[in-house]
């Protein structure tokens, strides 16, 4: 495989070239099980794995959602093809903010359809391939903190370079439009804009100073020829989903930080490099240009990315922190509650097949207006153990439980994971609470090596529990609720949400749970918030062909669904090529927005590039959204 098309993998496509293990069972693999539909739905433990889906579930009405009427106040919308935005009759939509629009005026102009981004202002603008967001609050003032996860080097780069970066400059440039965007907005009448040249604004890249705590803070794991106190990383990279902190700062997760390291000289890759698929080239040749990348100088460079990274947003001149005390792995998101006498808890979920969910319960206990001093560096993590029976549990991760210490537990937390047996998970991505009752939702995005090979540690990933198909290329949604309904208990009851599937073509479990159906079904589930009303908004990042297994799916999508009867409704669909990604509303939540992710052709422009965007969508009679 050349660079080029290395460069252009997707990133769980990139995990498989790290990790070419043979299946195990191929022969299982393409057998369909025969299991009806209706045996499935009919009863939980019809063919053995223990599932059970809304509608026949642990914890909602027994009503199929399609006996009922809509419980939302919008009319759900057709599937679409096309290379444009729906969302339904009687809301709007318009553009937020492009990768490439300016912060500041003094980048007005940094970028032109046939060139992109001009490399000495690539700092001055949006970033590309927009993600994570959240919403804060500083007076009469409104501010965005939002991700931008990747590069597409293919956009990014001359013609010339086929994708591939051919100077330090051309490297620089790549770092410069990943990161975080802070950003104020305001709405002068017209809906929302960004407010250039706001003192809020502010972009966070890979070479942003950075400091650390927790218990890997100034570990031997963590230090660098550039830091040899092991105490101030640079930089924050592939920064998938978000959170919120309760004390209104903002939480952006580091994800496919792997792929940004590569090797100049021969070296044979260590284990826990091995087992989060580090090695071999880089996907942007970082190694070539910048030392900091290259693991035969700098091996311990990848152990201080892949954390939980905490930013000020109303403060310009903060330093970001990375949190180690919640774990180095694939971050998709980080899902903040409460448990009952006060500590922090927060959720989160690595994004690889076969891989965990994760809690981390603070020590200490915080009450509005106190310091969170402390409260995400001291605490355990624990690893999620799903049973077939519905229940769940807790496993707490510490140096008694998996015989590493507090530092090497948490650089290599995936390890420490699998030594106390945790739940091999369909790619755990955003984690939601409900906030009207003590429940958390994680989005199984899909998963096509569920029954077929073990995860890139070697645990196996049997076809049970709340990953019930093997080759799952669908995906499915797991909710739990905590014991004594409080987010700090030990153990849980769960059952799956919906299973998504394609209820046209499969008389069985592929055909999805009750709550699908032919004019909602969606296929790989992915980022997911709750409205302040409690109402559950999904987004996809699957497979928008509307071919073979995903035909009358059509592109990528953002549904609604209703906790309380499993009723899903689709509200908006992207460009063809697009996934969506990333979800805030305003303050009086009239506008909601919504990050489209790498859309095709030449959206939204209609000339030049395509430019990943965030879009505002409101309602034209003025009243909330949902
Ligand atoms: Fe960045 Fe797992 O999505
Ligand atoms: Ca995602
Ligand atoms: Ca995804």
């Amino acid at each position: 495989m050349n660079k080029q098309d290395i460069a252009n993998l997707s990133w769980d496509e990139y995990d498989e070239l790290r990790d070419p293990r043979p299946d195990n069972n191929a022969f299982d693999a393409v057998v369909e099980r025969a299991v009806s539909r209706r045996g499935f739905l009919g009863g939980a433990l019809a063919f053995g794995s223990g599932a059970a889906v809304m509608g026949t579930g642990l914890f909602g009405s027994a009503t199929s959602a399609r006996a009922q009427g809509s419980a939302f106040a919008f009319q759900p919308i057709g599937i679409a093809t096309d290379f444009d935005i729906h969302v339904p009759q009687g809301y709007q939509w318009k553009l937020l903010v492009r990768w490439g629009d300016a912060l500041f005026s003094d980048a007005e102009g940094a970028y032109s359809p046939e060139n992109g981004v001009l490399a000495d202002l690539s700092d001055r603008v949006f970033g590309e391939n927009t993600d994570g967001m959240e919403t804060f609050v500083d007076g009469d003032k409104i501010i965005l903190a939002i991700n931008s996860e990747y590069a597409n080097p293919d956009i990014n780069l001359p013609v010339d370079t086929d994708g591939v970066p051919q100077s330090a400059e051309q490297v620089q440039m790549l770092k410069n439009i990943q990161g975080v965007t802070v950003l104020e907005i305001a709405d002068q009448g017209d809906g929302y804009q960004v407010v250039v040249d706001s003192s809020y604004n502010r972009r966070i890249t890979h070479e942003t100073q950075m400091t650390m705590d927790g218990p890997a803070d100034g570990s031997d794991l963590v230090r660098t020829n550039a830091d040899p106190e092991g105490k101030f990383p640079k930089g924050t990279m592939n920064n998938c989903g978000s959170g919120k902190t309760l004390w209104g700062t903002y939480l952006t997760c580091e994800e496919n930080f792997n792929g940004y390291f590569g090797t100049t000289g021969e070296r044979e890759p260590t284990e826990g490099e091995i087992r989060y698929g580090i090695g071999g080239e880089g996907r942007y040749a970082y190694e070539k240009f910048d030392a900091r990348f290259d693991l035969s100088k700098e091996p311990n460079e990848p152990n201080r990315h892949g954390w939980v990274t905490e930013i000020n947003p109303l403060d310009p001149q903060s330093t970001p922190v990375k949190h180690t005390a919640l774990g180095r792995f694939k971050h998709e998101n980080a899902e903040m509650v409460q448990a009952s006498d006060g500590r922090i808890v927060v959720y989160m979920g690595d994004d690889e097949r076969g891989e965990f969910m994760y809690k981390y319960v603070s020590n200490g206990t915080w009450a509005e207006g106190q310091p969170p001093d402390g409260l995400l560096s001291d605490g355990t993590l624990h690893v999620a153990k799903f049973n077939d029976d519905m229940s769940g549990e807790w496993l707490p991760l510490t140096p008694e439980t998996t015989g590493m210490d507090m530092a090497e537990m948490l650089v290599f937390v995936r390890m420490a994971g699998s030594k106390v047996g945790a739940t091999t998970m369909d790619r755990p991505e955003w984690i939601a609470a409900n906030p009207l009752r003590v429940e958390a939702y994680c989005a199984l995005t899909n998963n096509k090596n569920r029954g077929v090979k073990p995860n890139a540690g070697g645990d196996e990933t049997p076809v049970s529990g709340p990953n019930p198909r093997e080759t799952n290329n669908f995906g499915q949604i797991v909710r739990w609720r905590p014991s004594g309904e409080d987010h700090g208990a030990a153990d849980f009851t769960w059952d799956l949400y919906v299973m998504a599937g394609n209820p046209t073509l499969y008389d069985n479990k592929y055909g999805g749970s009750d709550n699908v159906n032919e004019g909602n079904m969606f296929n790989s589930p992915d980022g997911m918030a709750f409205s302040s009303d409690g109402m559950l908004w999904i987004q996809t990042d699957g497979d928008d062909s509307n071919e073979e297994e995903f035909e009358g799916q059509g592109n990528n999508q953002m549904l609604v669904g209703n906790p309380k009867t499993g009723e899903i409704a689709r509200f908006l669909t992207a460009p063809n090529g697009a996934e969506v990604t990333g979800l805030t509303w305003s303050p009086d939540r009239k506008t909601a927005f919504v990050g489209i992710q790498h859309p095709g052709g030449s959206w939204p422009d209609n000339v030049g590039k395509p430019r990943s965007s965030v879009i505002s969508v409101w309602r034209e009679d003025g009243a909330t959204i949902g």
